[in-house]
C-alpha cells in the first residue's frame, strides 16, 4: 500500500497544508487523511452537536455559548475564559477569525473547549446545510471576546465577509462583546460611534478596563475585561433564575476613597472594589435596581448596574444621599476615616534643608452611620468591617453604633491577601450572633450575600 511522507511534499504544498490544518484544528497528518477521505467518498455532514458541559453553576449550567475570538493581543485570555465558562457548566463552541489565528491556535481553543473550532465561512463540509446559520441560531449566547476595533466596526456596519461576522449578522440570539484595544483606538471617535451603534442594536458590552497595555509604556482604558468579569456579565444575561428582589432599589458603595492633600497627592487605601462590585452585580442578578457608588478602581463597571464614580468620602456621601431613599444599602467601600485638613490648592513644594510639612488630618463623614440613622432609612442596611485585630468585637460595636442590620466582617491583615485579592473569608455579625462562612472567591461571597440579603429582606417584609 502506498504511503505519503509530508516531508517529501514541495514547500508550497506543505505551507498550504499547514495553514489548512491549523484552520481546522488538525495535525498535518490528520488533514491529509481528511482530504483523502473527502475526495474518495461523498463528504459526510458532521452534525456539530454541542460538546459536553463542564461542572455546574445555577445560571450557566447547560447553557451553550458560541465564543467568537477575534484578532487582538488579548486573544490569549479567551483560552482562560473558555475554561472559566466550562467550569461553571456551560458548553463553549469557539469560532475564530483569521486575525485570531495569528495570536492563538485553533488547537488550543479546541482542546480547552473539547470541541472543534469553526473558522471558515466557505467550508465545504460545514456549509452543505448552511452551517453558519445553524451556528448563529444554536447558541444561548453569542460572546465576542476579545472584540477588536475592526470587528466592532464590522458589527456596526452589518458586514458579513467572514464566518464570525456572518454569524453575528445572522444571529437572533443575545450578543455580548468584550472590547480590547489600545487606549487611543478606544477613544477614537470612529470606535465610539461604532460602539454606540452596536449598543443601540441591543448588543451588551463588558469592559474594557483601565490598565497597562501589551505595548510597553502604554496604559489607559482598553484592556479586555478579566475572564471572570466576562463570565459575570454572561451569567447576568443568561440567568433565568427567580428574581426575588425585583422592584427593590439598592445602593452599594465600593472601592477606596482618595483624599486629596494637594492637586497631585492623595491619601488612599488598598481596596480594589472587587467585593463591592461583585455584590452590586449579584443584587442586580436577583432583580434589584442597583446603583453602585464607586471610589477610584481599575476594574470594569459591573453588568446590569448603574455606576456613579466618586473620588473622596465627602463625594461618596453626597452621591449616596442623593440616592436615598432606597430599599437596601450595602456599604462595602473602604472609606477613608480621615482626610487632609485643608487641601492645598497648589502642589506642596519640597524645600531643601526644611523639615517635611506636617500632615494634619480631619475626620471624614461616616457614610454607614449616616445611612443607618437616616430619616427614611433603607429597610436593610449592611455594613462591612475590615479589621486587622479584634475582628468580632469591633464588628459588634460597629453594628450598634452605625445602626446596621448586619455587618460583614473580614480580616484584612496582610497575610490574608483579602485587600486587593480574589478570595475572602467573612463572618456575618448580627443581633442573632456570628455566622462563619468558609473561604471562597469574592464572586461566591457576593452571590451568597445577595441570597442572604434577599432572604432577610423578605423576612423583614413579611
Ligand atoms: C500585534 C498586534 C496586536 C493587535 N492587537 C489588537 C487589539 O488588541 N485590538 C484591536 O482592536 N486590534 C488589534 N490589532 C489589529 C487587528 O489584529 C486587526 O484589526 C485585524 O484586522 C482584526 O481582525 P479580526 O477582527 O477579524 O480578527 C492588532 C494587530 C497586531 C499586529
Amino acid at each position: 500500500m502506498a504511503s505519503i511522507t509530508i516531508r517529501n511534499l514541495d514547500d508550497a504544498t506543505k505551507q498550504s497544508l499547514r495553514e489548512r490544518a491549523a484552520r481546522n484544528g488538525r495535525s498535518m497528518e490528520e488533514e491529509v487523511r481528511h482530504l483523502l477521505r473527502e475526495t474518495s467518498a461523498p463528504a459526510a455532514v458532521d452534525e456539530p452537536t454541542w460538546p459536553e458541559p463542564g461542572g455546574g453553576d445555577a445560571a450557566l449550567a447547560g447553557k451553550q455559548i458560541l465564543l467568537i475570538i477575534t484578532g487582538g493581543i488579548a486573544a490569549y485570555k479567551s483560552l482562560d475564559l473558555i475554561r472559566r465558562l466550562r467550569e461553571r457548566g456551560a458548553s463553549v463552541r469557539p469560532v475564530m477569525t483569521r486575525g485570531a489565528m495569528e495570536f492563538i491556535t485553533p488547537l488550543a481553543a479546541g482542546a480547552l473547549a473539547a470541541d472543534r473550532v469553526f473558522t471558515d465561512l466557505f467550508s465545504r463540509e460545514d456549509e452543505q446545510d448552511v452551517g453558519h446559520i445553524r451556528l448563529a441560531r444554536g447558541a444561548d449566547l453569542v460572546l465576542v471576546a476579545p472584540a477588536t476595533a475592526d470587528f466592532i466596526a464590522k458589527m456596526a456596519q452589518g458586514h458579513a465577509d467572514d464566518l464570525a461576522s456572518t454569524i453575528v449578522l445572522a444571529s437572533d440570539r443575545p450578543i455580548l462583546i468584550a472590547p480590547a484595544m489600545n487606549p487611543v483606538m478606544w477613544n477614537a471617535p470612529a470606535l465610539q460611534r461604532n460602539l454606540r451603534q452596536v449598543r443601540e442594536d441591543d448588543v451588551q458590552v463588558v469592559g474594557p478596563m483601565r490598565g497597562e497595555m501589551a505595548e510597553s509604556g502604554e496604559a489607559g482604558l482598553g484592556r479586555m475585561a478579566e475572564p471572570l468579569d466576562i463570565v459575570a456579565a454572561a451569567t447576568h444575561m443568561l440567568d433565568d433564575r427567580p428574581r426575588p428582589l425585583t422592584g427593590k432599589t439598592a445602593i452599594v458603595t465600593s472601592g477606596p476613597t482618595h483624599e486629596p492633600i494637594d492637586p497631585v497627592r492623595y491619601i488612599a487605601n488598598r481596596s480594589s472594589g472587587k467585593q463591592g462590585h461583585a455584590i452590586a452585580a449579584e443584587l442586580a442578578a436577583l432583580g434589584a435596581s442597583v446603583t453602585l457608588v464607586s471610589g477610584p478602581v481599575t476594574i470594569p463597571d459591573p453588568h446590569g448596574v448603574s455606576t456613579v464614580r466618586v473620588e473622596s468620602a465627602r463625594e461618596m456621601l453626597d452621591a449616596v444621599e442623593q440616592l436615598l431613599p432606597a430599599d437596601i444599602a450595602v456599604m462595602v467601600a473602604a472609606v477613608a476615616d480621615w482626610r487632609a485638613a485643608g487641601e492645598s490648592g497648589e502642589k506642596i513644594k519640597k524645600k531643601p534643608g526644611k523639615a517635611p510639612p506636617p500632615l494634619k488630618l480631619a475626620e471624614n463623614p461616616d457614610i454607614l452611620k449616616t445611612v443607618g440613622h437616616y430619616g427614611k432609612r433603607p429597610s436593610l442596611v449592611v455594613g462591612f468591617a475590615a479589621e486587622t485585630q479584634n475582628l468580632i468585637d469591633n464588628a459588634r460595636a460597629k453594628l450598634e453604633r452605625k445602626g446596621a442590620d448586619f455587618i460583614v466582617a473580614n480580616d484584612v491583615s496582610p497575610e490574608t491577601g483579602v485587600m486587593g485579592g480574589d478570595r475572602n473569608r467573612v463572618r456575618i455579625v448580627s443581633a442573632k450572633g456570628v455566622e462563619e462562612w468558609p473561604e471562597m472567591d469574592k464572586q461566591s461571597v457576593a452571590a451568597r450575600l445577595a441570597q442572604e440579603i434577599a432572604a432577610r429582606f423578605q423576612t423583614a417584609m413579611a
